[in-house]
Parts: structure tokens; C-alpha cells; sequence
């Protein structure tokens, strides 16, 4: 039983390398009943600002676990800042405790700082298979292992908080612009985890409240008319993973059948 969260795939074509057994947290997270059992639990999900997607962690302060082994994998592009150490800090303020926590490198989905055509030329220099192969052995293996963080990690993780606590709140209330390339199609609304997004008169309407910031609604609008406010790395370059197709994409994060419950 695997558990992931994504926005442009990385993730979920993880997990899909780990298990057959797959669950949207964000689909997850309605469920009445939170206690899951089985013999190995897993959770996969990218790592943002070196930590896990706030609705991650909140699934993580739900949910009970009933197992022999609990794993982490935490996808990131560039640098994960002591990402395991994070999660397991986190998992701990929880009640929890993981077995094993792992991070694996893929494509940088983040558009400030990256540019998605070289992230993508990137993808095999990352030797992603190679990793995840060492990965699911560590796993059958029950292996117990934290991946530990570097003083160069701790120093990262630090400074980001401080570039954080700098950065005015204003902006990120108004981080997304549609722009008059919308054609109203929809496809953001739907691959939004959070419910974030409506269509109004034809066209897309984003709220911050809840956000996750995990960018799904730019990198797969089809007109790329969704832009950040501030400024990015290649605006006209937009990433998906290339093994997730977009229908997949939209079953795990479509927040739509979910109205009539809020
Ligand atoms: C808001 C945000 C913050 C991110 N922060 C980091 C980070 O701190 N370090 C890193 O290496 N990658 C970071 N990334 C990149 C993602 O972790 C990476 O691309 C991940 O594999 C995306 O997973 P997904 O395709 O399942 O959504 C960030 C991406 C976003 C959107
Ligand atoms: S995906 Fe793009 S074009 Fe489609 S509704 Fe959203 S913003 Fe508009
Ligand atoms: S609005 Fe966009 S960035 Fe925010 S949670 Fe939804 S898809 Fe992700």
C-alpha cells in the first residue's frame, strides 16, 4: 500500500516503481475512516521549500497506521536540504515513526528558479531508474534507514527559512495571474489537489486559501496561460513527467466529485 501526493508526476510514476497498491492522499483525505493496514506503507511525495506539501503532513497527523514498515520517499530536483531528517521530525510530531525515509532526484519542477527544458535534458543524467532499483531493494530488504542530513543540508534548510520569513506575504496572495490565453477548458481546475481553481465566465479563477503551491495548474494548462507573478526561469517552458498521462494526473488530484461534501 503506497500513499503519494503529486502535481506534475514525478511522484506518482515513483510510487508506480514501488507498488501496485496506490492511493491519492489527496483523494485520501475525505475518507471518513483513517486507519490503513498492511504489511509495508508506503508515502511518496516531492519535497517543497526541503520539507512535505502541507496536505501531506496534515494527512500525516490524520491517518494510523497499522504496519510492520513504514517508508518515505521524498522526490526533489535540487537540492533536499535534509529533506528525510525533516519528514522524519515531522512524522515523530505525529506520533509516527518511518522505518526507512529515502530521497530520490528528478526533474526541478519549480519555475522560479529552473528552466523546464533543461530540467528535462536533465532527467537522465539524474539516473533515476538506477536509484529507484536501489530503493525497492533497501525495501524488500525491510531495510532501517534515515537518510541523514549534512551540516551543508542544515545550513540550506536554515537559510531558506530566513529568505522565507523575508519575503512579503502579499506575495504570495497574488503569486498567480491567468492570463487572456485562457480558453476556459477546465484542465486546471481538475488537476488541482486542493480545489483551488473555478472556471467564471470562461475562464479560470484561482484562490490562495488551501494552495499547495505544487504549480499542477501551470505546468498542465494546455494554453500556458497561468503565469506567476513573480519572475520565472522560462516562462514558456512547462514540465510534466513523461511516463504520467494527464487522465492520471486528474484521478488523483480532482477535487470536483468533492463540492456537494464541503
Ligand atoms: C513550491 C515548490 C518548492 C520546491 N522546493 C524544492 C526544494 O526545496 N528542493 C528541491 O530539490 N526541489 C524542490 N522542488 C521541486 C520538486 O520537489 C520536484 O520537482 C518534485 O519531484 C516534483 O514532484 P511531482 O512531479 O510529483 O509534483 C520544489 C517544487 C515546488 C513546486
Ligand atoms: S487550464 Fe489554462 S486554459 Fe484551461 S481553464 Fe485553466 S487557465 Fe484556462
Ligand atoms: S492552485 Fe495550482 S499550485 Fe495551488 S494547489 Fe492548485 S494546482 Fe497546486
Amino acid at each position: 500500500m503506497i500513499f503519494y501526493f503529486t502535481g506534475t508526476g514525478n511522484s506518482l510514476y515513483a510510487a508506480k516503481q514501488l507498488d501496485q497498491e496506490l492511493i491519492s492522499i489527496p483523494q485520501a483525505m475525505h475518507r471518513e475512516e483513517q486507519t490503513y493496514r498492511a504489511v509495508i506503507i508506503g508515502i511518496v511525495c516531492p519535497v517543497y521549500g526541503h520539507e512535505m506539501p502541507a496536505m501531506v503532513k496534515e494527512f500525516l497527523r490524520k491517518a494510523k497506521f497499522q504496519t510492520n514498515y513504514l517508508y518515505l520517499i521524498l522526490t526533489y530536483g535540487n537540492i533536499h536540504g535534509g529533506a528525510a531528517e525533516l519528514a522524519q521530525k515531522e512524522l515523530r510530531s505525529a506520533g509516527k515513526n518511518a522505518d526507512y525515509i529515502n530521497t530520490l532526484k528528478m526533474a526541478d519542477n519549480y519555475l522560479p528558479a529552473f528552466d523546464m527544458e533543461e530540467q528535462t535534458a536533465s532527467e537522465p543524467g539524474k539516473k533515476i531508474e538506477e536509484h529507484l532499483g536501489r530503493i525497492r531493494e533497501d525495501i524488500e530488504a525491510g531495510k532501517k534507514w534515515i537518510q541523514p542530513a549534512s551540516k551543508a543540508d542544515r545550513a540550506w534548510h536554515q537559510k531558506h527559512l530566513e529568505r522565507q520569513a523575508a519575503v512579503p506575504s502579499d506575495q504570495w496572495r497574488h503569486i498567480y495571474d491567468v492570463t487572456e490565453e485562457c480558453i476556459g477548458c477546465g484542465i486546471c481546475t481538475r488537476v488541482c489537489p486542493a480545489g483551488c481553481i473555478h472556471l467564471e465566465k470562461g475562464r479560470a479563477v484561482h484562490t490562495m486559501e488551501n494552495c499547495q503551491m505544487c504549480m499542477a495548474c501551470i505546468h498542465h494548462c494546455p494554453q500556458n496561460a497561468i503565469r506567476l507573478t513573480i519572475p520565472e526561469k522560462n516562462p514558456a517552458a512547462r514540465f510534466h513527467n513523461s511516463h504520467i498521462r494527464l487522465t492520471e494526473i486528474v484521478k488523483a488530484n480532482d477535487q470536483s466529485g468533492w463540492e456537494a461534501h464541503r
